[in-house]
């Protein structure tokens, strides 16, 4: 695994993967399974035209049912840890654990209803990564913007004064200092949960499909996600196993 990758992870807190192509086989497949089960919307379409298919108020209760229906898909999870293998095992060791929802967003142009700026901690803990990994290509506001840790001091700041014209003061500040770079399908950001991140209007002709799982070794501290009702052994090392037997 390329190592500048990780000195980039720990200066930013953020990094763009390649997926291990052994593995985009089972994105495929789950894109092929949603494409079957939901055919009334993707009549004639493509995952990205899917605005031209349902409104605004129609799409959050088909997420929720493709969300249901991802999470059937056998073996996502640890095909999605697999594809990223190489980054997460050095990044977090032999004792892995994932969450037990995968999580699917799907953002059509112009819509406004989306996460505000914010980072995932305390909620989360601040030893757990998110990999974030879009459907279809995504570029511009397709695309999430991260903030470099370098950054931090002052997008903390924007939380001293809230008040009505604190959703400008934040675009503004994510335009300004804000990472937007594009993530093709077969690439992932990786991000830690105590990054600042920010979803921008989609302002692009095409809707934005993207999967987002956590990940964060066993024996590292818990925010309030944890292991019973939030994450699941993915693996364990030698000695462990030794342990628990
Ligand atoms: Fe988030």
């Amino acid at each position: 695994m390329n190592n500048s990758l990780f000195t980039e992870f720990t200066k930013k807190g953020f990094v763009k993967i390649k997926l291990d192509k052994k593995y985009m086989r089972s994105y495929k497949t789950l894109k092929n399974n949603i494409r079957k089960n939901f055919p009334k919307n993707f009549k004639k379409n493509k995952f990205e035209n899917l605005h031209n298919v349902i409104s605004f108020n129609e799409i959050n209760s088909l997420r929720m049912k493709i969300i249901k229906n991802i999470n059937t898909e056998k073996n996502l999870k640890e095909n999605i840890y697999l594809s990223a293998k190489g980054f997460l095992d050095q990044l977090l060791g032999a004792d892995i654990i994932v969450q037990k929802n995968i999580n699917l967003a799907i953002q059509m142009p112009h819509d406004t209803s989306r996460p505000l700026f914010h980072k995932d901690t305390p909620l989360s803990s601040k030893y757990e990564v998110v990999v974030w990994i879009p459907l279809v290509d995504c570029d511009k506001s397709m695309c999430m913007t991260m903030i470099d840790k370098k950054h931090h001091d002052e997008a903390n700041k924007l939380f001293d004064n809230l008040n009505r014209n604190s959703d400008f003061k934040f675009e503004k500040f994510s335009k300004l200092k804000g990472s937007n770079f594009p993530v093709k399908f077969g690439e992932a950001l990786i991000f830690s949960t105590d990054n600042f991140h920010y979803i921008p209007i989609n302002e692009t002709k095409k809707t934005r499909w993207s999967l987002n799982i956590r990940f964060k070794n066993l024996f590292t501290p818990f925010g309030e996600r944890n292991l019973l009702d939030y994450f699941e052994i993915l693996k364990t090392s030698p000695i462990t196993n030794l342990l628990n037997n």
